[in-house]
């Protein structure tokens, strides 16, 4: 007969006594106490129940837990207070953690897995000196109460939703996406994701096979090129200029990649935009070649210079590229939803994965976003971004020498992310908390004066590294 586990009541502890072993039932115990005490799941201070309890729970008799403590009082774990029962010594000394040595090798399941960059999610702070991470400022708490309000009002369905998403949203994405971005798209063709880089990654499953090739910009998006890896693709690197991608040095033939991932309406990170000569190149490029062109659009709702140029997708007419969106820019990352417009084979080919593993996005959340864009609240909110993102570039212009300004593109687009970034909530009080008491004493440290010095700072470094780059040649 197997031994059955019990627990000790009041410890938490799993016990499990054997009767057919050779070692007997309350040295077992004894043996299970002990070592629980040694390896701090049951710490000093720490009530033992009584014995005649004990024994009740593991089915045992009383001599049995009375033996086992015994046992551990002479041993010196143990001690008792008068009237008050039986405790853990508190004055054990400290106890050589017994740890189990892991092996230093790779499991066999775990040895073929490409090594992949980890980055430990940072909370959030004051100031936020991060590219990509958006404002809140724009987005009312009312409104969003609000919203929330009237979709859990609502019952849910009860059964699971589409795989490809929550109707009312793709619906109200696909009449967005037509005015915004010039995509002639239907509600069929749209699949909801977990956000870009998950749609990135369902296209990825969806037709890479290991070791084939994809092309990438670089600079990149780092974490596009990791989800590559990740998928055992191979990277084609692609330079980027201030037109973006140099297309013409994608290779033609067996070498052609199968996929081309690019951000042509904003290239992260140098914020330049592919010019119309190259989007049209790049069309016939993956024309010729048989390949599929990821556009990645991630935060084409800002407007930041100049009005966006059309997507990329919506000069495609031979359904030779996936257009992926995301709303982790213009609301937040912490959302984790994004969409993804492909042409119909390979959303069919997507519905079919995300119907093997259910990977959907809650339905109030889908609701929620459908009622922000049917409310125009999402218009409002890139609008009021917008507007906060042409001052700042205004002021910019204005601060620094005009002749510099066209040099230093990439840097001002990085001043205004940092402007943007300003977090409403952060006030001098707290920045005097957040810079330590003997700092606050001057008058100088105050954040007006240190964002914007912050700021000059690294636009001269990035300016300085673009002016490297794009003009020793
Ligand atoms: C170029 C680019 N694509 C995609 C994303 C991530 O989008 P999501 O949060 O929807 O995965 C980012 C985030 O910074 C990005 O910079």
């Amino acid at each position: 007969m197997m031994p059955g586990k019990k627990f000790a009541p009041g410890l938490d502890l799993p016990i499990t006594l054997d009767r057919t072993a050779s070692t007997s039932i309350y040295r077992q115990l004894c043996e299970q106490l002990r070592r629980a005490i040694l390896d701090g799941r049951v710490s000093g201070g720490t009530r033992l129940p009584s014995t005649r309890t004990l024994a009740q729970a593991l089915g045992v008799s009383r001599t049995v837990t009375s033996s086992a403590y015994d046992e551990l009082f002479a041993e010196g774990y143990l001690e008792g207070r008068h009237g008050s029962g039986t405790y853990v010594r508190t004055d054990l000394p400290p106890l050589p953690r017994q740890t189990p040595s892991l092996p230093n090798t790779l499991p066999r399941w775990l040895e073929k897995a490409p090594p992949l960059v980890y980055e430990a999610t940072i909370p959030p702070q004051a100031i936020a000196f991060r590219l990509g991470i958006p404002s809140l400022s724009s987005l009312p708490l009312r409104v969003w109460r609000e919203t929330w309000g009237t979709v859990t009002a609502r019952l849910p369905p009860n059964s699971h939703g589409p795989t490809d998403g929550d109707p009312t949203l793709r619906a109200e994405l696909a009449a967005y996406l037509g005015r915004s971005r010039g995509l002639a798209c239907t509600p069929e063709n749209i699949l909801i994701t977990a956000g870009a880089t998950h749609a990135l990654d369902l296209v990825v499953r969806a037709t890479l096979s290991v070791g084939d090739c994809v092309g990438m910009e670089e600079p990149g998006y780092p974490s596009a090129q990791q989800t590559v890896l990740a998928r055992g693709g191979r990277l084609l690197l692609v330079p980027v200029d201030e037109n973006g991608m140099q297309v013409e040095r994608l290779p033609h033939g067996p070498a052609a990649p199968l996929l081309v991932y690019t951000t042509p309406s904003h290239q992260y990170p140098l914020g330049t935009r592919l010019a119309v000569d190259r989007r049209l190149a790049l069309l016939t490029w993956a024309q010729a070649n048989d390949s599929l062109i990821i556009e990645d659009d991630y935060d084409s709702e800002f407007r930041f210079d100049a009005l966006p140029l059309p997507a990329l997708a919506s000069l495609d007419e031979v359904g030779r590229v996936a257009y992926i969106g995301t709303f982790s820019k213009v609301l937040t990352p912490a959302l984790r939803v994004g969409y993804l417009v492909a042409p119909p084979q390979l959303c069919e080919r997507i519905r079919q994965l995300t119907y093997l593993t259910d990977e959907q996005v809650s339905w109030p959340l889908q609701q929620m976003l459908a009622d922000f864009i049917a409310r125009g609240i999402w218009i409002d909110i890139f609008d009021a971004c917008g507007i906060s993102m042409r001052k700042s570039d205004a002021s910019w212009r204005k601060l620094l020498h005009p002749s510099r300004i066209s040099r230093a593109y990439v840097g001002w687009k990085l001043a205004c992310m940092f402007i943007l970034n300003w977090n409403p909530q952060f006030r001098p009080r707290a920045s005097r908390i957040w810079l330590g008491s003997a700092m606050s004493s001057s008058p100088l440290l105050t954040p007006t004066i240190l964002v914007p010095l912050t700021v000059l700072v690294c636009f001269w470094a990035m300016q300085a590294w673009r002016s490297l780059r794009f003009f020793t040649a």
